[in-house]
């Protein structure tokens, strides 16, 4: 029986070296990527699959969460849509996203900002209308409405007492939602959750934990608790790299030097914690893994890493952030061949618990690999200018 905060002797044992195979450099890549989401949105028009089967997209909605993963395969066309220029991909992206529109009022869930974020957020940054302004100021509204008092957090679909670390993956929203309409209380809002979520989920190593209990009668702390993890007191790696980017996000809309600090510390125990190529496995805690590698969380890891160098100027969060993605860029992982696999990252986990897309492809793993990508490029086309 392992025994309580058990580390495994060696965390980065618990992820060994991949074979990597046959690296494709970053436009190959991107072509892969453009591939593998055409042939989806052209067999299933208007279906946003959450993870694969076989390598097969499973085209029923998630059963155990209220559908949280559509903005992904939308942010994957907005991308594909900005960095081809092709307007065939603008006009599935503007489609999946009406397909979402309506998502902004909905209030069962607390994942509002991994809906809207990817899709209108994305359609804004490109093109910013009234109308994609006013989604994304009631989706925001929406998310803020789930803050708790005292506890002073936004709660999850679960109970009005939890809270999850991916909870700071939205508030990027009521930021946007904030500064949009100059709203102070809204972005009061995403500031309590985030130092709440700093002060309870983050501990003092830097490591995070999933789920957070709180009495809602006192807002007092009273446990930890995962879903996707090993155990309560374990560190789950997709939680830790949604906290690197969910910090990092933070500060980039307060200028808080606590924000940048929790991303800074988020982001140094994944690097210390993993072997160099940058793949964790689901739980570094669990002394045992039954997969090595959870790819989506380095696919989102790298996408975090990349930001949090563009927002700092720190360059080895750039190297790290550039590192995983060239460990993903191989044939272990991108499917490129793997023949008849849809998605593009394989090696990815849903949830192990619930037997759901266990070393499969999941489709945040293929959105944040591609945002990284982008951004990678994007760095690159900026570093040439400055040469
Ligand atoms: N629901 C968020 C996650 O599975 O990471």
């Amino acid at each position: 029986m392992a025994s309580p905060n058990t580390e495994p002797r060696d965390p980065k044992a618990a992820s060994p070296d991949p074979h990597l195979g046959r690296l494709l450099d970053f436009t190959e890549a991107m072509v892969f990527a453009q591939h593998q989401v055409r042939a989806l949105i052209t067999q299933g028009p208007g279906q946003m699959p959450t993870y694969t089967k076989n390598g097969h997209w499973v085209l029923e909605d998630d059963p155990w969460a209220p559908t949280w993963s559509g903005g992904f395969l939308t942010g994957l066309m907005w991308i594909l849509a900005r960095h081809t220029q092709d307007p065939w991909w603008r006009q599935q992206a503007e489609r999946y996203s009406e397909l979402l529109e309506p998502r902004k009022s909905d209030t069962s869930t607390h994942d509002i900002g991994f809906v809207l974020e990817p899709s209108w957020g994305r359609w804004y940054d490109l093109d910013p209308t009234p109308r994609a302004r006013d989604v994304l100021i009631e989706g925001g509204r929406t998310m803020a409405g789930r803050l708790q008092t005292p506890g002073g957090y936004l709660s999850t679909w679960v109970d009005p007492g939890s809270t999850f670390i991916d909870v700071m993956m939205n508030v990027g929203i009521i930021f946007r939602a904030a500064a949009y309409s100059n709203d102070s209380a809204l972005h009061d809002v995403a500031v309590t959750h985030c130092r709440t979520s700093r002060r309870y989920l983050m501990r003092g190593d830097g490591s995070t934990l999933h789920e957070g209990w709180f009495d809602t009668e006192t807002g007092e702390f009273l446990r930890s608790a995962t879903h996707q993890g090993w155990r309560a007191d374990s560190t789950w790696s997709r939680g830790q790299a949604w906290a690197i980017y969910g910090f990092t996000t933070a500060y980039q809309y307060t200028g808080d030097t606590d924000m940048l600090d929790a991303a800074r510390r988020a982001a140094d125990f994944y690097i210390s914690h993993t072997s160099g190529h940058g793949v964790p496995p689901n739980d570094w805690s669990d002394p045992a893994p039954a997969l090595p590698w959870e790819a989506s969380a380095a696919a989102i890891a790298a996408a975090a890493m990349l930001r949090l160098s563009i927002a700092t100027g720190l360059d080895d969060y750039q190297a790290y952030g550039l590192r995983i993605l060239t460990t993903l860029s191989s044939t272990e992982f991108i499917a490129a061949d793997t023949p008849g696999w849809q998605g593009i990252i394989r090696h990815a986990t849903y949830h192990q618990r619930n037997g759901l897309g266990i070393d499969e492809s999941v489709m945040w793993g293929d959105y944040y690999f591609l945002e990284a990508l982008d951004l990678a490029q994007q760095l690159t086309a900026k570093a040439g200018q400055q040469a």
